[in-house]
């Protein structure tokens, strides 16, 4: 459900407790209960009446969401069941928010169990709303929506635009599980990156020699879209500047596509004295071919086939010779060799990095394409530590955490 290289172990044993009000998007709850849970967070729920018509309190606890509470004064309950999230859960995720229950969230009426727990919660509160255009664009649930987001502990999401249930278009549906999720990740996290501007490269580079072949490499762009996820999810502004990738990003984080080391190096030098950190994990091809022909190179003309090289240019060399004080330049280094922390040192030292992430490509379960990853890290302080085989987002954690101390 959730791509292998995203998955964050950090939140084990936290709690989110989830308020289901009466949408025909109230299904999707359970897959995002089930991703939560897959990540280590207990859930509990709370059906409004309208809710429990579109799924059952049965179907949440089978799949072991716990508590599920569906009324204020049901015999099943504590008597102070109405308070309780407050003490026991860390996040109050209301999805799907109905127009009438955010109307009710927003006036403060307290008049069913989910919005008298809401009322009642003081910690962060996630609002999902999924609703038909006319209801979403009404003027009440506009102001509603703006009244809510007023809330220093409220996030309201924006609904996706498509073609509804009843099969009007606009906006108004629930936005996919990925979203919902990671933006409930981010509300239990803490926000030490907020405030920060960060670049990241990612993916390959390709270089064609005619319209149809090019010379590049295998990175998927994993590790880089795990940055990037970990630093938007810790608070960072964050842009990235990706190669040829299909990689999934957060929705807010800025998004370039290049194809060539030329083109992501242009755009990085561009952009680089408006960021406090670059992080380069891209995999920019060192070489392009000499000439790069103008129509599909004959087969019948192989026998004869040789192709000259030129040098690209070293985008974080570059960086690192235009770096301003108080920016922080992280640099990757991948390596088939045995001596990674001399090779990393090199590369440290010669990029003018202040941090480098150093990775064997040729171990299993590391390197390009996988899920997992396993990296050496060492700061120009000369302080370093291996990080045994872990999801690349776990690794991206701690590149922060690290980049953060140096
Ligand atoms: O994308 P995945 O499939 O998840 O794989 C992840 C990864 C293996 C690509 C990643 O972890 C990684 O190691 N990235 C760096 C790959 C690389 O090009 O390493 P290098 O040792 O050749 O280059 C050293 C550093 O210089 C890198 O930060 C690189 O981005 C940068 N560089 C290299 C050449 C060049 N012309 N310009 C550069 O900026």
């Amino acid at each position: 459900m959730i791509p292998q290289h995203l998955t964050l172990t950090q939140y084990q044993g936290r709690r989110v407790h989830v308020g289901i009000s009466g949408s025909i998007a109230a299904y999707k709850a359970i897959d995002v209960c089930r991703a939560l849970q897959a990540t280590g967070i207990e859930t509990s729920a709370v059906l409004t009446a309208a809710g429990a018509r579109f799924i059952t309190k049965w179907s949440l606890e089978a799949l072991g969401v716990d508590p599920v509470q569906t009324s204020m004064f049901s015999r099943e309950n504590s008597i102070f069941a109405h308070l309780e999230p407050g003490q026991n859960a860390s996040l109050m995720l209301i999805l799907p928010a109905t127009a009438n229950t955010m109307a009710k969230l927003a006036a403060g009426i307290a008049d069913n169990m989910l919005t008298c727990q809401a009322l009642a919660f003081p910690g962060p509160l996630l609002i999902v709303p999924a609703m038909n255009p006319n209801l979403w664009f009404s003027p009440a649930t506009e102001e509603n929506v703006v009244r809510l987001s007023r809330r220093e502990n409220v996030r309201v999401m924006q609904p996706e635009s498509g073609e509804m249930a009843c099969g009007d278009l606009g906006r108004g549906k629930l936005p996919p599980l990925l979203d919902i999720y990671f933006q409930a990740l981010k509300s239990l996290s803490k926000q030490d990156l907020s405030g920060l501007k960060i670049l990241i490269s990612l993916g390959p580079t390709r270089e064609f020699f005619d319209p149809v072949r090019f010379w590049s490499n295998p990175s998927s762009g994993m590790m880089g879209a795990a940055l990037a996820l970990t630093a938007w999810i810790r608070g960072a502004k964050v842009r990235c500047v990706c190669g040829p990738t299909d990689v999934w990003l957060p929705g807010s984080v800025e998004r370039q596509d290049v194809i060539s080391a030329r083109e992501m190096y242009e755009s990085c030098l561009d952009c680089w004295p408006d960021f406090d950190i670059g992080c380069f994990c891209a995999a920019v091809s060192d070489f392009r071919p000499k000439t790069a022909m103008t129509q599909k190179f004959k087969k019948a003309s192989a026998s004869g086939l040789s192709v000259e090289f030129d040098s690209n240019p070293d985008i974080l060399k570059a960086l690192g010779e235009n770096k301003r004080a108080g920016q922080r330049l992280v640099g990757f280094a991948a390596e088939s060799e045995p001596d990674l922390l001399v090779l990393a040192k090199e590369k440290l030292d010669k990029k003018n990095l202040d941090l480098i992430c150093a990775n064997k490509i040729n171990e299993p379960g590391t390197g390009f394409t996988q899920p997992t990853n396993s990296m050496l890290l060492l700061n120009k302080k000369g302080e370093s530590r291996q990080l045994p085989l872990m999801s690349k987002a776990d690794i991206g954690w701690q590149i922060w955490d690290w980049t953060l101390k140096t």
